[in-house]
């Protein structure tokens, strides 16, 4: 199959119209595109319980802070098409900036609290820009269901406060965390590491599996378990372990001692110049 290619709101307003006006259900995969496994499991995913898919390929500005990496972003719209075919994706829709932010463009869509930690430290704005971008791309779409990979643990949460808060009326999935074989999270930031980077990286699912181990066992304090465990990530020549955290899955609340209602454990590590998340839950969820 060949997947239509539309590129303004108002053509993929009409398109998703007509759809829903045949009874179809729509599902959308927003991403920023270099689709990997993990984008193409979100499909999969999505594709067992609608009738249309549409793909999202937009390298969003507004969440990429003044120092990172949007210019260098990988941009490979035509291999990703060649994904989309093979996956027998409906639809993708690829708007240019200034059809998403138009000259003169002034509003900002914040969630509060649980924006200000984790990953919020040290890439302030950038979930301001998520949550902007994700609120046009959903009324621009008007899909019944969207699904975040649970990678982005924070950005899932956020995305489906924001969503039941704002009383967007689309069904908000969590995709499954996808892994390469030898463990290291799915991301397109992987294609930055050098293969002695990819080593150092793999130490991060190693030690969360450790650490739910560990945790689940109660050897030791759960906070001197995540002192080790950033001590020894340190030690195998990670950069910077921005965070290392426990907190519950729902509600994002720091767990400092006694885990009692499903949690997760959290990480974002430099490596060389390349910054990484994943986590992992610790009993369900
Ligand atoms: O996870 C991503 O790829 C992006 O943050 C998203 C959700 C597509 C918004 O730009």
């Amino acid at each position: 199959m060949t997947v239509q290619i539309i590129r303004s709101k108002k053509e993929l307003r009409a398109k998703i119209k007509q759809w829903h006006m045949q009874s179809l259900v729509v599902g959308m995969i927003p991403t920023m595109g270099a689709l990997h496994h993990g984008h193409m499991s979100l499909v999969k995913e999505t594709q067992t319980l609608v009738d249309k898919t549409v793909v999202s390929i937009f390298v969003n500005p507004k969440q990429f802070g003044p120092n990172e990496d949007f210019s260098k972003y990988p941009r490979q719209e035509s291999l990703d098409i060649e994904k989309l075919n093979a996956a027998n994706v409906d639809l993708l829709y690829a708007p240019n900036v200034e059809e998403m932010y138009p000259d003169g463009f002034l509003t900002n869509v914040s969630v509060t609290k649980i924006t200000e930690e984790l990953c919020a430290k040290s890439r302030p704005g950038h979930f301001d820009g998520v949550t902007t971008v994700v609120t046009k791309l959903l009324l621009q779409c008007l899909p019944d269901i969207v699904i975040f990979g649970e990678k982005d643990f924070q950005q899932y949460t956020v995305l489906k406060k924001m969503v039941k808060d704002l009383d967007i009326p689309t069904k908000v999935l969590k995709g499954k965390l996808i892994r390469d074989e030898d463990g290291l999270a799915t991301s397109s930031r992987n294609i930055y590491l050098s293969p002695e980077e990819r080593q150092i990286a793999l130490e991060i699912p190693k030690t969360l599996k450790k650490l739910t181990e560990d945790i689940k066992n109660n050897i030791l304090p759960l906070q001197q378990l995540l002192n080790n465990a950033t001590q020894y990530l340190l030690n195998c020549g990670f950069k910077e372990v921005q965070y290392l955290e426990v907190r519950e899955s729902e509600s994002l609340n720091s767990v400092t001692e006694k885990i009692t209602v499903p949690s997760r454990i959290l990480i974002a590590a430099v490596v060389g110049k390349t910054r990484l998340i994943d986590n992992m839950p610790i009993n369900s969820q």
